[in-house]
């Protein structure tokens, strides 16, 4: 079988804007879209620059966009995109450092506001904490994220407002926040409890359709949204006793 990659070139000190390069690559065989990456840059473009690490849909390194959808290039099969054409584009809302590669950064900042650890109790510490199935539940889908970033890329707020921390930051914070073991003041996380945090969502839900991992990240941010206002009218009970 033969197909046509078009992708997207883009080296910034050389290159006065991105431009599409074709290749053609022909396979008897099944392969993933990173596979065939692969064989393009080893044998005929060495330069051309991507990333991945572990191939099986697990690091997160091969978020792309793949004929206009957000998906990891090591699980998308070539045969599965039913197209002789395929336009393989790096992800938007990120700086594009060289072709397919895009600078993370922002998205690790925003991860790191939020704190993305237990805050756990001395006596958890100490003791440990068995969590209950039924507890273990309502994380359990935010705990598949693998942080690929395609939801950030795809998010429209995040393209418009940098004060935005992003479904992946925010959602992981819920996660946090939801599980028995950790035990973080209020005042620790009304961070977000902001336009560039938790109200910044435009809920349109394009960060659920995308993500890989099946994590729906628009629901830990409303779930979040629910958090703030409960924790908020108990304090203002516990002000007015
Ligand atoms: Fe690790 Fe694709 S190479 S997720």
């Amino acid at each position: 079988m033969e197909y046509i990659f078009e992708i997207l070139r883009y080296d910034p000190p050389q290159d006065k804007s991105p431009y599409f390069q074709e290749f053609l690559y022909s396979t008897e065989e099944s392969k993933s879209v990173l596979e065939a990456l692969m064989n393009i840059r080893n044998e005929q473009d060495c330069t051309l620059s991507f990333r991945y690490s572990c191939r099986e849909a697990i690091c997160g390194s091969c978020g792309m966009v793949i004929n206009g959808k957000f998906d990891l290039a090591c699980r998308t099969m070539v045969e599965s995109l039913e197209s002789d054409r395929i336009i393989i584009e790096p992800m938007p809302n990120l700086k594009i450092q060289k072709d397919l590669v895009v600078d993370m950064e922002p998205f690790w900042e925003a991860l790191h506001k939020i704190e993305p650890f237990l805050h756990p109790q001395k006596e958890i510490l100490e003791r440990g904490h068995r969590i209950e199935e039924e507890e273990m539940e309502k994380i359990l889908q935010y705990i598949n994220c693998i942080l690929c970033g395609c939801c950030y890329s795809v998010c429209p707020v995040v393209s418009r407002d940098e004060r935005y921390l992003g479904p992946a930051a925010l959602a992981k914070l819920y996660r946090l926040v939801k599980d028995p073991r950790d035990k973080r003041p209020f005042s620790n996380w009304s961070r977000v409890n902001t336009e560039g945090g938790a109200w910044g969502c435009d809920t349109i839900f394009k960060c659920n359709e995308v993500c890989p991992k099946d994590v729906r990240p628009a629901d830990g941010i409303e779930a979040l949204r629910r958090k703030l206002v409960v924790e908020k009218i108990k304090r203002i009970l516990r002000l007015n006793k």
